[in-house]
């Protein structure tokens, strides 16, 4: 008998791009060197009896379709359940990443032994052995009898252990250890966690559980890439951890079911992950002296404010080319606002390296600190000391002009619980009514800006 071709392709770790053969660069996202050959199983694979749904196809009219609101699942932690968009939804599937030692775990392990209170929860650990896992829901108290749990790497017998056990809530931690016998590769190359996630995605589609994979992504986004999974997946997280805080921020990167650019706030603590409740300033902690260089902004993540206070150093060129470095801010938006403050304001900074910081680890995802973090650079250069009460918030457009941004009088407000008094803004931001106890100086352009910042 001929021997079954097995059919290969290439996938992109970078984009999630499909090729028939090997070549250097991505044609689709143009990187180098980010291809990855993965098995497409054989040529006479048998047609699965089911759909991806779980269900024989049928046609039907749209008006005839029950449209049911899911109830969801709340997950005990309300910091989590924003992200997810209220709750986890049943048949959905969700992949938190985050570096080796975010927390993922542990804060997967406190969720499920409260929601096994309620629903059947399956906890399927490949990395931990299961005394690691009793010793550690031990020593942070959490309760024990209701949790089902195994160790256990084979796709095939999970869904086994699945179709025993019915649990609503199925988590496989993590996704870079699975493996399907049908898939020759080795665990955690692109070709077997993309087949297992597949798997377990159609698992949960069939069995309307929802399955939570736990995926160790670094980055820059590594380790067979969760680019190659999005598409799949309904909900994609990634759990923060900034360097030396105990914080850890969560953040919704896809979402079918909810608002994406949710941020959840947590604490690592010896107790294990706890919620922070009034999380708007916990990354706001101002040294006595002021000095140069620092200006506060008010982002807006998801549904809520957050205050953060962005640093600048500006300093002469000290090898050859002049530097750009942005930490928690995009690099790109500060080489081109640097242009605009050159461009409209006469100012240049080329012989200046020009150094932005995020204090606390924090990464800004939106436009609306653009005109703070232009403002901090600048206050450095001129080696000026800004109003420790000030607060600044703004897109910047390439003209020159100051855009408004979302949310604009909750910004304010929030800004003025915590005591700040004088605040530069976009002009269709300004409040129509003055707020008592603090001066609102709306803004049309960075010129209009440099006025007020001149005037203070
Ligand atoms: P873990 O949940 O194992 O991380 P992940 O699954 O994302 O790799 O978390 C491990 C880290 O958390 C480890 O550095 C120890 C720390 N930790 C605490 O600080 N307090 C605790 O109560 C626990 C359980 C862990
Ligand atoms: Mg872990």
């Amino acid at each position: 008998m001929a021997r079954q071709k097995q059919r290969i392709a290439f996938v992109c770790t970078a984009c999630g791009a499909e090729h028939m053969q090997w070549q250097g660069q991505c044609t689709d996202c143009g990187e180098w060197n980010s291809l990855s050959k993965i098995s497409l199983g054989t040529a006479a694979a048998p047609v699965p009896a089911l759909g991806y749904a779980g269900s024989a196809s049928e046609v039907r009219s749209l008006a005839d379709v029950e449209a049911e609101e899911t109830v969801r699942i709340g997950t005990g932690f309300g910091e989590l359940d924003r992200v997810l968009g209220g709750g986890l939804v049943p048949g959905s599937v969700v992949l938190m990443g985050g570096d080796p030692g975010a927390g993922k775990s542990t804060l997967l392990l406190q969720v499920c032994t409260g929601l096994a209170a309620t629903t059947p929860v399956l906890y399927v650990t490949g990395e931990e052995s299961l005394q690691q896992l009793a010793l550690r829901a031990r020593r942070l108290e959490l309760p024990l009898d209701a949790l089902r749990v195994a160790s256990e790497t084979r796709g095939e017998e999970i869904a086994a252990l699945v179709s025993r056990e019915r649990p609503g809530v199925l988590v496989l931690d993590s996704i870079q250890v699975m493996q399907l016998a049908s898939v020759e590769s080795t665990p955690g190359t692109v070709s077997q966690v993309r087949e297992t996630a597949a798997f377990f995605t159609r698992l949960a589609k069939q069995t309307g559980t929802v399955v939570i994979m736990v995926g160790h992504v670094t980055k820059e986004g590594s380790l067979a890439g969760p680019k190659v999974l999005e598409h799949m997946i309904d909900c994609f997280m990634m759990l923060d951890s900034p360097a030396g805080s105990r914080y850890r921020t969560l953040r919704g990167i896809k979402n079918r079911f909810g608002e994406v650019n949710e941020l959840g706030i947590f604490a690592m603590t010896e107790h294990g992950m706890r919620e922070v409740a009034n999380p708007s300033a916990i990354f706001l902690q101002r040294g006595e002296i002021d000095s140069p260089g620092s200006v506060v902004t008010v982002t807006w993540e998801g549904t809520r404010p957050l205050l953060v206070e962005l640093q600048a150093l500006v300093d002469g060129v000290q090898s050859g080319y002049a530097r750009r470095v942005a930490v928690g801010l995009d690099q790109q938006r500060l080489a081109m606002h640097l242009a605009v403050l050159h461009r409209h304001c006469g100012i240049t900074l080329a012989d200046q390296d020009v150094f932005a910081n995020v204090v606390g680890g924090v990464r800004i995802a939106e436009t609306g600190a653009d005109l703070a973090a232009l403002l901090a650079v600048l206050s450095s250069f001129r080696n000026r000391v800004l109003p420790r009460d000030l607060i600044v918030f703004g897109e910047l457009g390439l003209t020159g002009e100051v855009r408004p941004v979302t949310s604009g009088q909750q910004r304010l407000a929030e800004a003025r619980k915590h005591g700040f008094r004088v605040a530069i803004v976009p002009w269709s931001n300004r409040p129509k009514e003055p707020l008592p106890g603090m001066a609102v100086h709306g803004v049309k352009s960075l010129s209009g800006a440099l006025e007020v910042i001149a005037s203070l």
